[in-house]
């Protein structure tokens, strides 16, 4: 117990009374300099045990009295003692003690407390006020320890929101990387095709550029012109445009095919990862879906066809890489609670208010037992490693401080369907996290 939590701190030597003494003897006492900060004086027996306190008040009510002194002044000090007094071990708590004394406090407070050692010998006086004034303290000192934990939290807080951020960006990367790499590589591979293709058609360009060389220089042999004529014909057979044609306009439309792929693929990382936090006018929610639902596509690929019927919306006030967040961690829920090979219904739709969007699995679905719990931060089902508990958490926060509101109906073996929704009308100034 440290010295501040023991009632030990606040002891207050003050001799005792004894019981041989008259009420006029404490009354005198009373008007010491040494007692005058106490509201009563303790007597004590022979054997050092507390009778009782007398108060102040209790011997002004005596002498105010008419005759008061005269009639009470000889009579033992016993007989005004009030032997209900508290009396307090020594080794109590503060807190203890402060539950004790107000527990019994009566108003006005015209007594002190006693202090006794574990014999119960006298040991001095306790003031309620010093005791008040030490409850205030430990007071102040818990709210600071609060204050520093809560700060604690929220930095700890804020480092989680950060990494769960790095994780879903990894995330993202590693498929955008894996879908980058499909139309990279057979970019290349026709690349190299048409520079294949291409080679006839270099060599047909020099044996005419040496063929038209000859032909305007008059002392050219003859022999020489028809050897050149003759390698002319030999490269035109090679570079027939029939089979030219054939390769070559194929290779072309597949390339940039995979071009467009990897335009698109960039254009949805950008508008994915948008580093500007600053809530944006104009967004589009089926622009974020279509985003989010490239950038997912490789985790979703081999889990769930996706179906999308995605309506008309009013743009609204958002900002886009926070949604975005949302429906990525949404999106990979519906597709870990998926074994085997699932559906994931996307929809979206406005009424006067709101634009709404649903998200909906035919997975494991969520046992009613944990429903209360997937907000919850840390709250998890997946292995270690898998899953940190906080996708839904930190998406909740999110459509929180949009002024929207996320609903989800879940029948186990059935699926799980998550509904979002988001004001249309946002005239209030939003919040954003940090
Ligand atoms: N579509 C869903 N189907 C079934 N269960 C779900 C679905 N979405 C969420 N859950 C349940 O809610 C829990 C919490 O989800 P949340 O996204 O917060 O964390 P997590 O996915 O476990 O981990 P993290 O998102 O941090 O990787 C999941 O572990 C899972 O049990
Ligand atoms: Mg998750």
């Amino acid at each position: 117990m440290s010295a501040i939590q023991s009632l030990a701190a606040l002891l207050k030597a003050v001799a005792p009374l004894s019981p041989t003494m008259t009420v006029s003897d404490v009354a005198d006492q009373f008007l010491q300099p040494a007692y005058k900060a106490f509201l009563s004086l303790p007597i004590v027996d022979a054997q050092q045990r507390p009778l009782g306190l007398i108060s102040r008040y209790r011997l002004q009510d005596i002498f105010m009295r008419r005759f008061g002194r005269d009639l009470w002044g000889k009579h033992s000090a016993t007989e005004a003692v009030n032997p209900d007094s508290l009396v307090i071990a020594l080794n109590t708590s503060l807190d203890e003690a402060a539950r004790i004394v107000t527990a019994q406090l009566q108003y006005p407070i015209t007594e002190d407390f006693i202090l006794v050692d574990e014999a119960g010998c006298y040991q001095g006086l306790g003031t309620v006020l010093d005791l008040l004034k030490a409850m205030e303290g430990r007071i102040d000192q818990r709210n600071r320890a609060l204050n520093r934990a809560l700060r604690e939290l929220k930095n700890s807080q804020t480092h989680l929101i950060q990494s769960e951020k790095m994780a879903s960006l990894g995330q993202m990367v590693a498929g955008v990387a894996h879908e980058l790499n499909t139309p990279l590589g057979y970019v290349k591979n026709n690349v190299q095709l048409l520079r294949d293709l291409v080679q006839p058609l270099l060599a047909l360009a020099e044996a005419q550029a040496q063929l038209s060389e000859c032909l305007t220089n008059p002392d050219t042999p003859t022999e020489t012109v028809e050897a050149r004529f003759s390698r002319v014909q030999d490269a035109t057979a090679l570079a027939s445009p029939g089979t030219f044609e054939e390769d070559f306009t194929p290779l072309m439309e597949d390339t940039l095919y995979g071009l467009e792929q990897i335009g698109e693929l960039a254009v949805s990382l950008k508008d994915f990862a948008r580093l500007d936090r600053a809530m944006s006018e104009d967004i589009d929610l089926n622009d974020c879906i279509r985003s989010a639902l490239v950038i997912a596509r490789n985790t979703l690929k081999d889990k769930a066809q996706v179906i999308t019927r995605l309506g008309q919306l009013p743009t609204l006030t958002c900002t886009p890489s926070q949604i975005n967040q949302v429906l990525l961690n949404m999106l990979t829920n519906a597709a870990q609670a998926i074994q085997g090979n699932g559906q994931i219904l996307i929809k979206s739709w406005a009424d006067a208010q709101h634009a709404y969007l649903s998200i909906q699995d035919n997975g494991q679905g969520i046992p009613k037992a944990v429903q209360q719990r997937i907000f919850d931060p840390f709250f998890t089902t997946k292995a270690v490693g898998e899953g940190t508990g906080l996708g839904l958490a930190i998406s909740y926060k999110i459509i929180q401080e949009h002024g929207g509101n996320i609903r989800f109906a879940s029948e186990p073996g059935r699926g799980t369907r998550f509904v979002i929704s988001l004001p249309l009308n946002q005239n209030q100034p939003q919040q954003r996290s940090a």
